[in-house]
């Protein structure tokens, strides 16, 4: 499923990315591409490494833990520290899938569901929209500034070329908890569900308990932790 996360980052944190990020050391994007996406990259990295990548990962990650919205539709088991990227006019990076194992450091993490969280706004840039095809077609995804999506990992996906002005954004990756997208689609509706009757009716509403039971033997089935 694609999961729009609204607010992760508040227009303050947002701010702060911007400035530090504007500070950093840019890098070719390839690093950390596979063989066949790095034919297709084209924009720019902070390194892995640099102290200012680590300190707003950090941030962002505190925030994606109190992130009730993003803890649902991941059911994340570990985050893969977020990552900060540019595309510049005239870069954008073509039809890919993204690696499915990666370290982050010695840890070695299967990489179930991809994340990208906007830090520009949309009228700072023309095209750069994130293209992602699933069995219905593309969906063409282009948020507000401190938005993200989530999308599995195992779809193709692109960036269209940027014709104006510049698409800055942090990427990373989650290992869920319950490795298929189908299976986490079926929970994340339930649990959407299950919320939606527990407001209307009440959490001891005697159907809530069984559904909150049904939502909870159901990930116990597929989780593993
Ligand atoms: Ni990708």
């Amino acid at each position: 499923m694609l999961a729009h996360i609204e607010a992760v980052l508040s227009l303050e944190q947002v701010a702060l990315c911007r400035e530090r990020l504007a500070a950093a050391d840019w890098i070719d994007g390839r690093a950390t591409a596979g063989e066949q996406s790095a034919k297709v990259k084209h924009n720019l990295q902070v390194p892995e490494d640099a102290p200012v990548a680590r300190e707003l990962g950090e941030m962002i990650l505190g925030a994606l833990g109190r992130n009730q919205a993003f803890v649902a539709a991941a059911l994340p088991l570990r985050v893969f520290p977020p990552l900060f990227n540019r595309y510049d006019a005239g870069m954008g990076f073509g039809a890919h899938v993204d690696n499915s194992i990666r370290f982050a450091g010695s840890v070695r993490f299967r990489t179930d569901v991809s994340c990208t969280l906007f830090l520009s706004d949309p009228d700072e840039y023309d095209g750069g929209e994130l293209i992602v095809e699933d069995a219905f077609g593309e969906h063409a995804v282009k948020l507000a500034a401190g938005d993200m999506i989530l999308y599995p990992a195992t779809s193709l996906h692109r960036v269209a070329p940027i014709t104006r002005g510049a698409r800055w954004g942090a990427f990373f990756w989650a290992q869920s908890m319950v490795k298929s997208d189908e299976q986490r689609t079926l929970l994340l509706g339930l649990d959407r569900s299950v919320q939606g009757l527990a407001a209307r009716l009440g959490h001891n509403d005697p159907e809530v308990v069984s559904l909150t039971g049904t939502y909870h033997n159901l990930l116990r089935m597929w989780a593993e932790v």
